[in-house]
């Protein structure tokens, strides 16, 4: 553990989840010791995000978040874990002790080290004689040299240990190397690099990290990108590329598009505030990260379906965060490189300008699907704009395009306003029937909400997270000899949580969130506080703990027999000569 337990405890006590979690949320008090509000995790219309004051946690019963206080500015800060104790430690002003014996953080910034060293390799390569395929497809893309500085583009060369030779010499090992996804190992257990041939964008962070790489085929061909793997300093959900470039602009917005290329094609043309996602749709935690720097977003993607459809979905996110979305409309080219080269920087600022804010936006979109004088096709238009309509939460605004879609579908403004609020009371109505449902019934969360997570055995697992549960709350447990080996449990994710609290128990450390949060990782520790929530019998904790593992035991036999079933089966068949 990175940092002193004391120093963890003392921390955790002088920031009250309370305090904390009231700047970010509206919480209120409704049922028993906890308080409730809207989660800032996920959208909803009826409060489902708990706080409990007692036990120092959030939960989320809606997603399924939850952790102490360090998780939950890890999440919704975007904090990596000594990142957030550094924020909470400077909002109650305590000194954050030095952390000379960090294992974790001097493995980070050593990877970073390489990873600088790895973009000034690439960018060299730009103008060595080698780099002449680079610099002739930047030249048919037309990007000239003081864009490729200014984002520090560079070339990998075509060769299986160019880089891997040049930091060798430097002093990083193979290991390092490959742990931070620049070389990849081969069948024969040697090593080769990971890019090659390709035109690399270095992924720079807000604090001017080179965090990881993003590489482009020169010219045709498959993949098209490769980009970094996640590593201990690149997720690519929580970062952007070129927001450390955007972040500096003046212009007051932030424009949001598809590709690198779009990017650097925008900057070079003097829209300085592009970003792209990296290659996935965009997060809720990247939106979050876009509204530290704007209040705007103008979303310039691809002009096909796949880019009107992420657009749908972006306007989704950023709008939770009370960003302003305008979408542009890019007639007449496929991405906003192309309409660049093929309009200019005139045009573009034109439709910048211009852009529609996104409801006009998702109208257009609704209303180019239909031919409006056909009467069916006409009904459907209505039944899909009314229901468009129904979920803006203004009401003049559900008014003002109640009226617009009047005319559109040339009927009269009343009767659309009319039902247009007529699906919205029943909207708001079946969402909070929905989620007085899911907490009423538990069952709904036998699963953990983390798909990845599924339980494969729920009946073993239900046991399995109250043995967690069980040393959770009664710590002394952990020496029990009874206590089953980790192998016995039928959910990975639920062994390792039991690694981790069993072998801290049995140092002697203390379990709490704060303690955890730096050795479970985010969904670990959502689970655990989700599986926290149920009542557990601790005035017989050994009895319960005999249960459980009877409950565990008796989950394995039945998985064992249906295997030798299976085994048995699959014998038979082949005795027959039956395939498969
Ligand atoms: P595009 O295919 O639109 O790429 O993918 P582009 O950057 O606009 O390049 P050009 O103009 O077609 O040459 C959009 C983004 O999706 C990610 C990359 O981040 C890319 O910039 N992507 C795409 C991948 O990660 N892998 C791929 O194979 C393709
Ligand atoms: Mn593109």
């Amino acid at each position: 553990m990175a940092f002193p337990e004391t120093f963890l405890t003392e921390l955790t006590e002088r920031n009250d989840i309370v305090e904390v979690v009231s700047s970010y949320v509206r919480l209120s008090k409704k049922s028993g010791s906890n308080l409730f509000g809207l989660c800032p995790f996920h959208s909803e219309k009826t409060p489902s995000f708990s706080v409990s004051p007692d036990k120092q946690i959030y939960h989320c019963f809606g997603c399924g978040k939850g952790g102490g206080v360090i998780n939950f500015i890890m999440e919704i800060e975007n904090l990596s874990f000594p990142e957030a104790v550094e924020f909470l430690a400077r909002r109650v002003n305590m000194p954050v002790p030095e952390q000379e014996n960090d294992r974790e953080s001097k493995k980070r910034s050593r990877m970073l080290a390489l990873n600088k060293d790895a973009a000034r390799f690439f960018y060299e390569q730009l103008s060595a004689p080698g780099g002449a395929p680079a610099r002739d497809y930047m030249q048919r893309r037309q990007i000239g040299r003081a864009t490729a500085t200014n984002f520090g583009i560079g070339y990998a060369p075509d060769s299986w240990d160019a880089l891997r030779s040049a930091m060798k010499a430097k002093g990083y090992s193979d290991f390092e190397l490959f742990d931070a996804g620049l070389v990849r190992k081969g069948k024969s257990g040697g090593f080769y690099d990971t890019f090659r041939s390709r035109l690399m964008f270095p992924v720079i962070d807000v604090r001017g990290n080179v965090i990881g790489f993003s590489g482009r085929i020169l010219g045709d061909g498959e993949p098209k990108y490769m980009n970094s793997p996640e590593t201990l300093v690149f997720n690519k959900s929580r970062n952007l590329f070129a927001l450390n470039l955007a972040k500096k602009s003046k212009s007051g917005y932030i424009i949001l598009s598809e590709g690198n290329i779009d990017v650097v094609s925008l900057h070079q043309a003097g829209f300085d505030s592009a970003v792209a996602s990296l290659g996935t749709s965009l997060t809720p935690e990247q939106a979050r990260l876009i509204s530290r720097y704007t209040g705007e977003v103008i979303i310039a993607y691809d002009n096909d379906g796949a880019g009107i459809k992420a657009a749908q979905r972006a306007i989704g996110i950023l709008e939770k965060l009370d960003l302003k979305v305008r979408v542009l409309r890019l007639t007449g080219a496929k991405d906003p490189d192309e309409f660049i080269k093929l309009k200019g920087p005139e045009a573009f600022r034109n439709l910048l300008e211009g852009s529609e804010d996104q409801i006009d936006y998702r109208l257009r979109t609704i209303t180019d699907q239909y031919v409006l004088t056909e009467p069916d096709q006409k009904v459907d238009f209505l039944k899909e704009a009314t229901g468009m309509l129904a979920k803006l939460p203004g009401a003049v605004e559900r008014q003002v395009y109640a009226m617009r879609v009047a005319e559109l579908a040339g009927v009269k403004g009343e009767a659309v306003a009319d039902e247009v609020e007529r699906r919205r009371r029943r909207m708001l109505g079946a969402a909070r029937k929905n989620e007085a449902k899911a907490q009423s019934r538990p069952e709904r969360q036998l699963q953990p909400e983390e798909k990845s997570f599924r339980y494969e055995d729920p009946a073993s697992a239900a046991a399995e997270e109250g043995l967690i549960r069980l040393l959770y709350l009664e710590p002394s447990l952990a020496n029990n000899a009874a206590l089953p080996p980790p192998e016995d449990f039928s959910a990975p994710v639920l062994a390792h949580i039991y690694t981790v609290l069993r072998d801290k128990a049995r140092r002697g450390d203390s379990l709490s969130t704060a303690t955890l949060s730096g050795e479970l990782s985010g969904q670990e520790m959502s689970l655990l506080v989700q599986l926290l929530q149920k009542p557990e019998r601790l005035s017989s904790g050994e009895r319960a703990m005999s249960d459980y593992i009877a409950k565990m035991r008796e989950a394995k036999d039945i998985r064992d027999s249906k295997n030798d079933l299976l085994g048995y089966l699959k014998k038979q068949r082949e005795k027959m000569g039956i395939e498969g």
